[in-house]
């Protein structure tokens, strides 16, 4: 390989490695405005821990407890099948006691976020410390 060439090849190098970088820094960015889009809107009723009403869980873990029967998750943030066109249906829909959210409350790029957050949120060793759990 001539000198050239290798400079070539490392300029390559060096592109591609700024672009990876750039993109990490995008996705970190975006989980971290869903991880506070989720914990303002949704961990009031998907969050983890008692309920304000003595309930033992708060409302939407509770009721996704009874609807999986321990066959899944019931907290959201462990969930890894929940891409942001799923999120996009319940949340402008509602379901159940869950409202429907309009735009003007959670806007399409916050689902996205949250969608970037949740994928996140599930691959994290489960007691890990500094979870949130
Ligand atoms: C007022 C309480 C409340 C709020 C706030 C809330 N949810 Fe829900 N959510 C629920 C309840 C209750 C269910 C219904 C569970 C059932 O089907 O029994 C639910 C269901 C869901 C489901 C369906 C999951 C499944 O597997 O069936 C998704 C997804 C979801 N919520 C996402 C969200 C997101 C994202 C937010 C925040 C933007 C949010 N929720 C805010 C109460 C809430």
């Amino acid at each position: 390989m001539t000198v050239r060439a290798l400079g070539r090849t490392s300029l390559a190098a060096l592109i591609v490695v700024t672009f990876a970088a750039g993109a990490h820094a995008q996705n970190v960015d975006l989980v971290n405005r869903g991880r506070a889009a989720f914990q303002h809107t949704c961990a009031p009723c998907h969050g983890v821990g008692a309920g304000d009403d003595g309930r033992a869980m708060l409302p939407g873990s509770q009721s996704l407890k009874l609807k999986y029967k321990g066959e899944k998750s019931p907290f959201l943030e462990d969930r890894s099948d929940l891409p942001s066109a799923v999120l996009h249906t319940f949340v402008r829909r509602g379901t159940w006691s869950m409202p429907g959210f309009r735009k003007t409350e959670v806007t399409d790029a916050d689902i996205e976020a949250i969608a970037a957050y949740l994928d996140q949120s599930s691959k994290r060793p489960k007691g890990a410390p500094g979870t949130e759990r």
